[in-house]
């Protein structure tokens, strides 16, 4: 069982990410009683445990525990490129997006944007057509970067497969950032290895939904993992006695993945309700997770962010041109939560 710390722990209800869950009871005294040692030196028995344990989940060989997500990513571009390299990754996607530009910046890999469809996927003719020729002119192509959730959306695994057997064909390799593949497993009744089992390397969030305060994992082949280790050092990503932080990991796939579909339903229930007042769009088609995307189309979206947190709910202010805004459900979110930030809406944009 999971225990949500309630909503006066911290005093406001925070919609902003799935970032901000803060570790709970259960999740503490597993932290405090984890057998921990030198992990450089590979003596961190718990770090070790939650590599294996997720490395067993996706089908992988191997696991590498890293920082945050941004160097899961970072660190498997390095483990994939070397410099003159490029990789292929949909616009929008977190990689090309908003990491700093790390793989150009510190691995001399350069990107190639294609535009994901609706669903998030990329398609497989525009990614043979993005394929670099082999000559001299030409970075070299070498890796296709996917992203499963996507804008909270599950992306459907025929693409995703269709994609990565193009990839293949064309000699690439393939990396999933499943920051939130977790989400999507929940929301397909689905088993996290076949979701990504055409995948040469899966990077896994434990500090979004599952609710651990620090901490990735990246997983793929014994060798790949071998390669991962040196990028992560050479990233600064050693870690010392990290099995307390690797004790959350393990943790929150004990307790945390199961009850996803509790945040699915909230943001479903939050996205119907929110639909119902004037002055709000929202595609409910496209809440397939945890995350809202809506449209404020109401002349008052300006101060809506401001009466919000004097609610004491924290969310973005829309959009000043197309009005867009978006929250994320998680485990510190109640259901009583969800009522207080209808009303909230509800007081604003009807008076
Ligand atoms: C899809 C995706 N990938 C990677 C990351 C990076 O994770 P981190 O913030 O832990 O670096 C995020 C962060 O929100 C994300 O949404």
């Amino acid at each position: 069982m999971y225990e949500a710390m309630t909503r006066s722990a911290q005093g406001l209800i925070d919609l902003r990410s799935d970032t901000v869950t803060r570790p709970t009871a259960g999740m503490r005294e597993a932290m405090a009683s984890a057998q921990v040692g030198d992990d450089v030196y590979g003596d961190d028995p718990t770090v070790r445990a939650l590599e294996e344990r997720v490395a067993d989940l996706l089908g992988k060989e191997d696991a590498v525990f890293v920082a945050s997500g941004t160097q899961s990513n970072l660190t498997a571009l390095l483990s994939h490129c070397g410099r003159g390299d490029e990789y292929i990754g949909g616009v929008g996607y977190h990689i090309p997006t908003y990491e700093a530009a790390g793989a150009a910046v510190l691995g001399g890999i350069s990107p190639r944007h294609l535009k994901p469809d609706e669903s998030g996927a990329l398609d497989p003719d525009d990614i043979a057509a993005t394929v670099a020729p082999d000559d001299p002119h030409f970075a070299i192509t070498k890796l296709l970067c996917l992203e499963n959730t996507f804008n909270g959306k599950v992306v459907p695994q025929a693409k995703l497969e269709a994609a990565a057997q193009v990839a293949r064909a064309n000699g690439l390799s393939v990396h999933v950032d499943g920051a939130r593949l977790m989400n999507a497993v929940i929301a397909s009744n689905a088993k996290a290895d076949a979701m990504v089992a055409f995948a040469d390397s899966v990077s896994l969030c434990l500090s979004k939904g599952l609710g651990a305060p620090v901490g990735s994992v990246l997983s793929g082949s014994r060798d790949f993992i071998r390669r991962a280790y040196r990028s992560r050092k050479l990233l600064g990503g050693g870690m010392r006695q990290a099995g307390v932080l690797a004790a959350c990991g393990l943790y929150a796939l004990d307790h945390h993945v199961d009850r996803l579909a509790e945040d699915h339903i909230k943001a479903r229930t939050l996205a119907q309700r929110l639909a119902a007042i004037d002055g709000i769009e929202i595609d409910e088609s496209a809440v397939q997770t945890n995350m809202i995307w809506l449209t404020v189309s109401s002349p008052r979206r300006m101060g809506l962010a401001d009466h919000l947190r004097k609610d004491g709910i924290v969310a973005p202010s829309p959009d000043p041109r197309t009005g867009q805004m978006r929250m994320v459900v998680h485990l510190d979110i109640s259901r009583e939560d969800i009522d207080i930030v209808v009303q909230s809406f509800s007081n604003w944009l009807d008076s």
